[in-house]
């Protein structure tokens, strides 16, 4: 199976994007809603509770995992891979949503004027600055932390005034450095797309990372046939969450576009 570990909802929206470009595969996503946000997190704690999901999702038999989320990729992905593969599950792979992202991002952007939003945790880490600067030296790079986001997305505020007003708040500095190009460096920010959309120029690129990676990940794993040919093709799709909430139904369909059932799980 393919595992897809999101901190809590968010991540549907990019397994959204994989079951469009990549049906046949069965896929086994773990929403860790009891411990959601992981964006206000320390490094530590986010590596600890993101390792603890990847060994889960390896223990159901997953052979590849995305972390869909982006703050446990900007903290948590190099250390697992670095550290924890090669001694436990030689064999399997962990892959991340930054990469991919800042790939797209920069063969996008013309003027090499690129702005990222993301939570707190993910700008700290500079994760999506430092992968741009490796591709191209040249590159300005605008970061601008936007914690209320997810927040406002999870009270179902998404329409209302206070995501424009945040989101004007928010914006404002990229767009008074020129940017040409907009990372949404979160799980959450596609919700607010046409938003953003009516809020940045229309020459300005935005990058939805979902989109993209899933458009990567088929090119992974033409390129990798070891893995591949370990993924069960039965189109079967299976749900986990650390807790159920009342909210879970309204918010699981807001981003996956349809209604879920999932199981809970500990981890
Ligand atoms: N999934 C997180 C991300 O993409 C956002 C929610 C959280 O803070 O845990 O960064």
């Amino acid at each position: 199976m393919i595992g897809v570990f999101d901190s809590g909802f968010g991540g549907l929206a990019v397994l959204r994007e994989f079951l469009g470009a990549l049906p046949e595969y069965d896929y086994l996503y773990l929403g860790d809603n009891a411990r959601i946000p992981y964006g206000t997190r320390s490094d530590a704690v986010v590596l600890q509770f993101t390792q603890q999901a990847v060994e889960y999702l390896f223990a159901q038999g997953c052979v590849l995992i995305i972390l869909a989320c982006h703050t446990a990729s900007a903290k948590a992905l190099r250390a697992i891979q670095q550290h924890y593969l090669p001694w436990h599950y030689p064999n399997n792979r962990v892959l991340g949503v930054v990469i991919p992202t800042v790939e797209e991002a920069l063969a996008r952007s013309r003027r090499k004027r690129i702005g990222v939003i993301a939570t707190e945790g993910t700008v700290a880490s500079n994760s999506f600055k430092i992968e741009l600067r490796k591709l191209d030296p040249s590159v300005q790079v605008f970061q601008q932390a936007c914690p209320l986001l997810v927040p406002i997305i999870e009270c179902g505020e998404q329409d209302g005034e206070v995501a424009d007003l945040m989101l004007r708040k928010y914006l404002a500095p990229l767009l008074h450095q020129d940017i040409d190009t907009l990372i949404l460096g979160c799980t959450h920010y596609s919700i607010l797309k046409p938003k953003i959309q009516q809020y940045v120029n229309s020459q300005v690129e935005i990058i939805c990372s979902g989109e993209v990676t899933a458009v990567k990940l088929a090119d992974y794993l033409q390129r990798h046939p070891e893995i591949e040919t370990r993924l069960s093709r039965r189109g079967r799709r299976r749900y986990l969450t650390t807790d159920l909430t009342p909210r879970f139904r309204d918010l699981a369909s807001l981003f996956m576009g349809e209604e879920i059932a999932a199981e809970v799980v500990q981890l």
